[in-house]
């Protein structure tokens, strides 16, 4: 089969990180005989520093005439220390996000057991964690009118806005992976002081008997991120708005020992997004020391979400967890003799083809 994938490397470590996911894309396709077309993109700092803009028209172009974007990270310090100004590389992710209409992030944290001692919790704690973490994307606080400043300068205010369709559709798609999974999801909220928090608990429960099968549960984000570290093994499937899913899943992210690790699907309307939870890391930028294994893992969410080959998506599942227990790894998960980027990710597109490594 033949797939156009849009690359979009972005900032930082951006470019080392897909270029690994890159090699893994072809050794896949050399051994299923399939054919990918890679067309590149600008996005973030770099596409604002070519062309003024964080999301260029010709970048969302190609994204929508793509099967699937691979997308690296954005972000540069320069616009982070400067609160003033005008053009965030950040605009074009959360641009790129409602022109896709990626209404649903998808993030898997599982734990690897050769890395359990790298978590910040205890070993009892984290054994066996496998939660699919789901955030809305495109709603809420994040995109709400009105959102500015007085007159004055002196009061600033941001709006959270949610439509009852907007909360069907991602409890929707976090019911039907229930279904597949443990059948068990708890729905975040703040439904005790949030108006919207209300709207997504009456909305959930109405889906929620078209699930019959499917426990629902309901906790406040405030216990939500307590029971993360204090009891991570009783969620399964957690479904959540905007911004209480961004800061939930970075705290689920490293009970599993390294941000590096966690892939991600932001799935769209048509088109849907693959890309790793970490940021663009720019002290590390150039030097070959970043962790691939979190984009490669995207990858792998690719072939299966967005090209449907289950096949190819466990191959690189397990070539994956093969570097992992052979150490063969970056020094995020082993200081005293770290590998580099490339070295990973020649190691796991050579293992995917069955070659020496
Ligand atoms: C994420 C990031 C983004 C977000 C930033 C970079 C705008 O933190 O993808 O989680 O807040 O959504
Ligand atoms: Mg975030």
């Amino acid at each position: 089969m033949e797939f156009k994938i849009a690359v979009l490397p972005g900032d930082g470590i951006g470019p080392e990180i897909i270029d690994q996911a890159k090699k893994v894309i072809i050794a896949v396709g050399k051994k299923f005989k399939h054919t990918f077309i890679f067309k590149y993109g600008l996005v973030g700092a770099i596409a604002i520093d070519k062309t003024g803009n964080p999301l260029p028209a010709e970048t969302l172009d190609l994204c929508k005439s793509s099967d699937a974007v691979l997308f690296g990270a954005i972000g540069d310090p320069k616009y982070d220390n400067n609160p003033a100004a005008k053009v965030r590389p950040e605009q074009g992710l959360l641009a790129m996000r409602k022109e896709l209409g990626l209404y649903a992030n998808v993030r898997p944290v599982t734990t690897f057991p050769s890395l359990i001692d790298k978590s910040p919790l205890k070993k009892e704690i984290v054994q066996g964690v496998d939660i699919m973490m789901i955030r809305e994307l495109t709603g809420g606080i994040y995109f709400g009118k009105p959102q500015g400043r007085s007159e004055d300068g002196n009061t600033a205010y941001d709006s959270c806005v949610y439509s009852r369709y907007e909360i069907e559709r991602v409890v929707k798609l976090a019911c039907e992976y229930a279904m597949s999974r443990s059948k068990k999801i708890t729905v975040v909220d703040k439904a005790n002081v949030l108006a919207t928090s209300r709207l997504w608990r009456e909305t959930a429960l109405i889906i929620g008997k078209e699930y019959k099968e499917v426990t629902m549960d309901f906790m406040f984000v405030d216990n939500a991120a307590m029971q993360l570290i204090q009891n991570p093994g009783r969620f399964d499937v957690i479904v959540t708005e905007n911004m209480f899913g961004d800061i939930l899943s970075d705290e689920a992210s490293v009970l599993t020992g390294s941000l590096g690790l966690l892939p991600s699907a932001s799935i769209g309307l048509s088109t849907s997004v693959f890309e790793p939870i970490h940021g663009s890391y720019p002290q590390a930028a150039g030097k070959n020391i970043a962790n691939p294994l979190g984009t490669i893992l995207s990858v792998a969410m690719m072939f299966d979400l967005a090209f449907n080959l289950k096949t190819e998506a466990e191959i690189i599942q397990s070539a994956v967890e093969k570097s992992i227990e052979n150490d063969f790894v970056t020094e995020d998960l082993n200081r005293a003799h770290p590998k580099s980027t490339s070295d990973v990710g020649d190691w796991i597109s050579n293992y995917i083809q069955g070659g020496p490594h």
